[in-house]
């Protein structure tokens, strides 16, 4: 079953190439197109990728380019590009590198894409799918970014590990930020329903919650040259797949606040549901007292990298 015309992924990296390879597994569109300016890198990927398609069996038609022309029609952008954290980069040191190439991205689907979802995972991510909102000019609802679904995950496995249960069956949130303050949520977190409290003592729980906050630094130093990429596409892939299908899936994103959790003009991540014509509800949850604080101290550290955002020169204009 085919969802989509045409998706194009902008960024032929370790996250660009592997969520290529499973998207067009995933036969969510016609076509696919991997776009990156580095020439012969997204033709290579894309031309591999698509003579596995007689061995695997999928249609999606895939290729490469170095021109944003390649855009052209496309239904749905995921924005990968950009620079990867080193070990002992933060988020936020990537703020202005990657505001500088999101910038020529977000004109470039303004003018050939204009009618795309748009899926932003470069970091520092909350800021950057503001940031491209905010260049490309489309409705909000249509740009979103891949952040809680990815650390949920990683919360979802600390926690199943520890219980020795299916990961799968283990269900939750992580909220905020896509960065040192995100919040996981324990008060929504359960195993298929049974509460998470009460089934782990408060000190592993605690343990996870802060591995969970290092997830992404903790694969970086281990991997010393570039970051995740086999967790972060597959939560890319079931955002995309909640979009192709139309699926109104409810899923931890970074959209856009206005009015829900008294927050407004920012991009954080919160609850919503996805569906074709992507943010189509936020749902907005009640938390516990220490979850909202940290709920909020999370909003400031977005609102704080915005602020560095909207004042280097890259902003003008
Ligand atoms: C991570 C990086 C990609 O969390 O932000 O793995």
């Amino acid at each position: 079953m085919t969802g989509l015309g045409k998706i194009a992924v902008l960024g032929a990296g370790n996250i660009g190439g592997t969520l290529a390879q499973r998207l067009a597994e995933a036969d969510f569109a016609e076509e696919l197109v991997l776009i990156d300016i580095v020439d012969g890198l997204p033709q290579g990927k894309g031309l591999d990728i698509a003579e596995s398609a007689p061995i695997l069996g999928f249609s999606t038609r895939v290729s490469g380019s170095v021109q944003l022309d390649a855009l052209e029609g496309a239904d749905l952008v995921v924005e990968t590009a950009g620079l990867a954290r080193k070990p002992g980069m933060s988020r936020s040191d990537l703020l202005s590198k990657n505001a500088e190439i999101l910038r020529g991205h977000a004109e470039a689907v303004a003018r050939r894409a204009p009618q795309a979802v748009c899926l932003v995972v470069t970091n520092p991510v909350d800021v950057m799918t503001y940031w491209f909102r905010h260049v490309s000019g489309l409705p909000s609802a249509r740009v979103f970014g891949e952040s809680g679904s990815l650390d949920t995950a990683r919360f979802r496995t600390f926690v199943a590990q520890a219980l020795g249960v299916a990961p799968r069956d283990v269900v939750g949130f992580v909220l905020g930020t896509h960065g040192d303050t995100m919040v996981p949520i324990p008060s929504l977190t359960s195993v298929n329903g049974v509460p998470l409290t009460g089934l782990l003592p408060e000190p592993e729980l605690q343990a996870i919650t802060e591995r969970t906050r290092h997830g992404g630094a903790e694969i970086v130093n281990l991997l010393k040259a570039g970051s995740a990429y086999y967790a972060p596409t597959a939560s890319q892939a079931e955002l995309v797949r909640a979009v192709a299908r139309n699926e109104h899936r409810l899923l931890p994103v970074t959209a856009a606040l206005d009015g829900p959790y008294g927050l407004h003009d920012l991009y954080l991540g919160v609850p919503a549901q996805i569906g074709a014509g992507g943010v189509e509800r936020i749902f907005e949850v009640t938390l516990r007292p220490e979850e909202r604080r940290a709920f909020d101290a999370s909003a400031a550290a977005v609102r704080a990298d915005l602020d560095i955002l909207k004042a280097l020169p890259a902003a003008a204009g």
